[in-house]
């Protein structure tokens, strides 16, 4: 066998840090994007669009069809512990690697979550979404401003054991602080140049992996360009000029 280019290595560690954001309604549009994104990307991110209309079977579709490409289950589970618990007794089954459940409720839920996961699936802890603004914060009854909550809720996903966080690119650096270990997936990235679309507060790729981002999460960027492969290449180099 022979040794690997440093380039191609450097190229492979990026390739596996990009998570494309399937937000599709049809199992065939995520299929279609399956097969355009293998050996382009590591992972793709089902959400609650494609989960509640497909269910189950798309995740098994694209597992069996695309057994590369890694699967980030994003339904951001947020009840009881022992529901919480049910749920993902029946995700493990389903070979996504990530999956999220909200941080808001406290490390007792949390625990209870990485303890049903049971290796089989790894839990990411979603700190605030990004939708939550400071306001919105004092609405829920917060006394502390969203990024003191980020960094709270980090340090509780790291006491339960998680494995990561989801937090936005302008959290990471304080997540990394708090909670070196954790791995930490930031939507919200934009290409220098590209569409903000509807994010407000964007950050390039090359920006969030040097703020200590483990993972990035990019949709439209990807799934709207003309060329999806040529669209996920160039973000992958940016990552390895960062890394
Ligand atoms: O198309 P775009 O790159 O904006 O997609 C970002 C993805 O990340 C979407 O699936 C969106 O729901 C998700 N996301 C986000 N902000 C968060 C959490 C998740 O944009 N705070």
């Amino acid at each position: 066998m022979t040794a690997q280019a440093p380039a191609q290595v450097a190229l492979e560690t990026a390739r596996q840090r990009l998570i494309v954001a399937l937000d599709v309604p049809d199992a065939a549009a995520a299929l279609a994007a399956a097969r355009a994104l293998e050996g382009h990307v590591g992972m793709l991110k089902i959400g609650l669009e494609l989960f509640v209309a497909e269910g189950p079977a798309v995740v098994r579709a694209i597992r069996e069809r695309h057994p590369a490409l890694e699967i980030f289950l994003d339904l951001k589970l947020h009840d009881i512990p022992n529901t919480m618990r049910g749920a993902i007794r029946s995700a493990r089954e389903l070979g996504a690697r990530f999956l999220t459940v909200h941080a808001g409720s406290g490390a007792e839920h949390l625990r209870a979550c990485v303890e049903e996961a049971a290796g089989a699936l790894e839990i990411l802890a979603v700190t605030v979404l990004t939708s939550q603004d400071a306001q919105a914060c004092r609405e829920a009854g917060h006394t502390r401003a969203p990024e003191e909550l980020v960094a709270m809720r980090a340090a509780c996903a790291r006491e339960a054991g998680c494995a990561g966080v989801v937090c936005s690119g302008q959290e990471v650096a304080r997540v990394h602080e708090v909670a070196p270990s954790l791995l930490k997936v930031v939507p919200g990235i934009r290409p220098a140049g590209a569409a903000a679309d509807d994010q407000r507060r964007v950050m390039t790729p090359a920006r969030a992996i040097a703020s200590h981002a483990s993972h990035l999460v990019i949709g439209r960027p990807i799934m709207q360009a003309a060329d999806r492969q040529a669209a996920a290449d160039a973000i992958v180099r940016e990552i390895a000029g960062a890394l």
